[in-house]
């Protein structure tokens, strides 16, 4: 039995969630500052802060309200220590201190990623050994889990992450800020009309994703040039089935590789609905993709990693500090 209270700030979402058990979320108050970061085209990181300072304390007594929860029923405060943007993330651990402090509550330092990987299991338990497709705004990885909390990446992107490849391409095509979901829905209406090469189509676990942004941007480039018109939604296509090839094919060879249980897809980017519809048709091997709300970042997927470092007791001192960049 936990109840635990968990932040999430590494970026330019606040939230705060309290998790009862394993899954009986009881609220996740997210509080999006996209409107304001579209305008300049991407997340201004001294904005996410002070904007993270102004709302924290409401999105608390929120989160409290929905749950119908007082602090003092709270038996441990988990809260994001990386990686992330720096200012964004003291803002959260700041309040998960005080918190933690001023209650007397024990305080779970929790890493960004595994929360977005635990993010699955707020719907059904994880079979080990599985294999995770990590695929964010910052990470694109292939991480190895033979049990509970052990991660080993056995792969990961060169240079840009995904999300940055799609944010990117959206840039490009004069699309609002995020470019990713705007892509994918762009992507089920166009057809792969334009030739863009496979990013490092090797026989390692490693992803590169700078080439075919880069081959996106001088097409554009050339057109324009040219005096040509690009049609967005064929280029969106032809982008997505060269990025997806590339993903699902490395990540179904890692999970026969590893001969593992199940494929569980993390990160922001597993909200693609053309990831979703290839990996689950195309692998052998189950899939599990976390639901639409936790995709992209909340607190209720700290939450569901604080609790199982709640279980084994994993707390964090009074002094603990923020890792900007944080190795799995
Ligand atoms: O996990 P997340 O919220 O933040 C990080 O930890 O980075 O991921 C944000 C990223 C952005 O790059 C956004 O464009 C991308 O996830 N994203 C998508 C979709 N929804 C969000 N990319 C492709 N298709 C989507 N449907
Ligand atoms: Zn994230």
């Amino acid at each position: 039995m936990s109840l635990i209270l968990a932040i999430e700030s590494s970026c330019d979402e606040m939230s705060i969630a309290i998790l009862k058990d394993k899954r009986e979320l009881l609220c996740n108050v997210v509080a999006s500052q996209i409107d304001t970061h579209r305008l300049f085209g991407g997340v201004v990181p001294e904005i996410a802060s002070r904007m993270h300072v102004e709302c924290v304390s409401t999105v608390l007594k929120t989160a409290l309200q929905q749950a119908n929860i007082n602090m003092a029923d709270i038996d441990a405060i988990a809260v994001t220590k990386g990686p992330g943007l720096v200012g964004s993330l003291h803002v959260g651990m700041q309040a998960a201190k005080t918190l933690a402090l001023a209650y007397h509550k024990p305080l779970i330092g929790v890493h960004h990623i595994a929360g977005h990987i635990y993010a699955n299991e707020l719907v059904e338990d994880i079979k080990y050994p599985c294999l995770c497709l990590v695929v964010s705004g910052g990470h694109s990885e292939l991480v190895y889990m033979k049990s509970e909390f052990s991660f080993e990446v056995i792969g990961q992107t060169l240079d840009d992450a995904i999300g940055e490849a799609y944010d990117k391409v959206g840039r490009v095509l004069h699309l609002p800020y995020p470019g990713g979901p705007v892509i994918d829905k762009m992507a089920a209406e166009g057809k792969h009309a334009y030739h863009l090469p496979l990013p490092l189509n090797d026989d390692s676990y490693n992803f590169s994703f700078s080439g075919l942004k880069s081959a996106v941007i001088n097409l554009c480039h050339n057109a324009s040039q040219r005096g040509e018109d690009i049609v967005p939604s064929d280029l969106a296509c032809s982008f997505q089935e060269v990025a997806l090839e590339v993903l699902v094919s490395k990540t179904i060879k890692a999970a026969k590789d590893y001969n593992v249980n199940e494929i569980i897809v993390a990160g922001g980017v597993s909200a693609n609905k053309g990831l979703r519809q290839k990996l689950s048709q195309e692998s052998p091997i189950k899939v599990l993709f976390p639901p639409m709300s936790y995709c992209t970042d909340n607190a209720a997927m700290i939450a569901s990693a604080g609790r199982i470092m709640y279980e084994h007791q994993r707390f964090s001192p009074l002094d603990l500090s923020v890792k900007p960049s944080y190795d799995l």
